[in-house]
């Protein structure tokens, strides 16, 4: 398995990693220990995990295998935390992350978190107040390396120039939804992250199943699939995702995988992990079968054509302002420097 180093200085990866937001949930322990040996087998050496899945049950099941398999030295372990506070603290506060910290350290069963990722934007803590709660729990040695999630663009370059300013451990990563369906970071939080050195670790890879290609336009999704079990849910819902877009996007991800024998959702991974600043994707599988075929991606290479008609299949629209206008008086081509020819006019 290719492997990567985050950002300017945090750990080295595998490209692909194996995402647990199912475990306790949709997958049992069994499966998901599975699930974990199967990966490591594959040569993965980056597990994604959060407090709040299965409210500390994903946790406790890598902790347990992490246990059973004598450590965790050969892996590197990321953990979120903002989203299950004390009662009377703000998520992202230092009350809450320091509890939050102590509480995944004993699920998971480690001495440390390798990287630490703080799980969404909290607008009633100052980002100084995080970051220097960040930072000394590195000094404690209980965290190595910081991320955030599900932030914008400002709101990134804040956390970046607060902690360059401040003295303070700076983020190497990003984790935000980034797929062939969804391309709404390209707009701001891509570029920060290139202009920051942040390297990009995309959630959702496969759009929560749908480039699997698995529902239809037609037929409301039943069964045991996410949509199956609640067709409302989340930013994959049936009704929000069910576009003549997104079939479009959909038809042409067939297509390519056509080509090379292969199935919709291996090219949907190929094309994100050639997206400038992509460094380590994270899969999601409910079954060892599914993250099997999901891991049979890695050594698919698309060709400049065929990343260039995904790319454009799936375009978003700039706004013309700013954007437009800046591009006209500035040397900044946003677009180009995504790596993509579908520069809107
Ligand atoms: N930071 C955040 O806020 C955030 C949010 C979401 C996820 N994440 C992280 O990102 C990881 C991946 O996200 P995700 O689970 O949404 O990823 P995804 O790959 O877009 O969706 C995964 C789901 O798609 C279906 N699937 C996957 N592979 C398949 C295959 N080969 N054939 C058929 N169906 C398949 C399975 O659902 P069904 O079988 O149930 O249909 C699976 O649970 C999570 O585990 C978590 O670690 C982070």
């Amino acid at each position: 398995m290719p492997t990567v180093g985050l950002g300017a200085s945090g750990p080295i990866v595998s490209r692909l990693a194996l995402g647990t937001m199912t475990f306790g949930v949709e997958t049992d322990e069994r499966d998901a220990h599975r699930q974990l040996d199967t990966f490591v087998a594959a040569g993965g050496t980056f597990v994604d995990t959060a407090d709040v899945y299965g409210a500390g049950d994903s946790e406790r099941i890598i902790g347990r295998w992490i246990e059973r398999r004598g450590g965790a030295d050969d892996l590197i372990i990321a953990t979120k935390g903002r989203f299950a506070p004390p009662a009377g603290s703000h998520g992202a506060s230092r009350r809450s992350l320091r509890r939050s910290v102590d509480a995944s350290l004993h699920r998971l069963g480690v001495e440390a978190i390798d990287l630490y990722v703080v799980h969404g934007w909290d607008e009633h803590t100052p980002v100084a107040e995080t970051l220097g709660t960040l930072t000394s729990l590195v000094r404690d040695g209980k965290i190595h390396a910081i991320g955030w999630s599900n932030v914008t663009g400002w709101q990134l370059q804040q956390i970046v120039t607060t902690a360059t300013l401040g003295g303070h451990i700076s983020p190497v990563t990003v984790q935000p939804q980034y797929n062939l369906l969804d391309r709404g970071i390209e707009i701001e939080v891509m570029p920060c992250a290139l202009d920051a050195g942040l390297a990009i670790t995309p959630w959702s890879p496969l759009g929560g199943g749908w480039l699997t290609g698995k529902y239809e336009r037609t037929r409301r999704p039943t069964g045991a699939t996410r949509l199956g079990d609640d067709p409302d849910r989340g930013v994959e819902a049936y009704d929000l995702r069910n576009t003549d877009r997104t079939w479009r996007i959909i038809d042409e991800a067939t297509a390519v995988a056509a080509e090379h024998g292969r199935p919709a959702s291996h090219v949907a991974l190929a094309w994100l992990l050639a997206r400038p600043g992509v460094a380590s994707v994270l899969l999601g599988a409910r079954t060892v079968e599914q993250l099997d075929d999901n891991l049979a991606a890695v050594d698919l290479v698309l060709d400049a054509t065929q990343l260039d008609r995904l790319t454009r299949v799936s375009a978003i629209d700039l706004p013309p302002y700013p954007y437009g206008m800046i591009e006209d008086f500035c040397d900044v081509d946003v677009w180009q420097r995504l790596g993509t020819t579908d520069t809107p006019t």
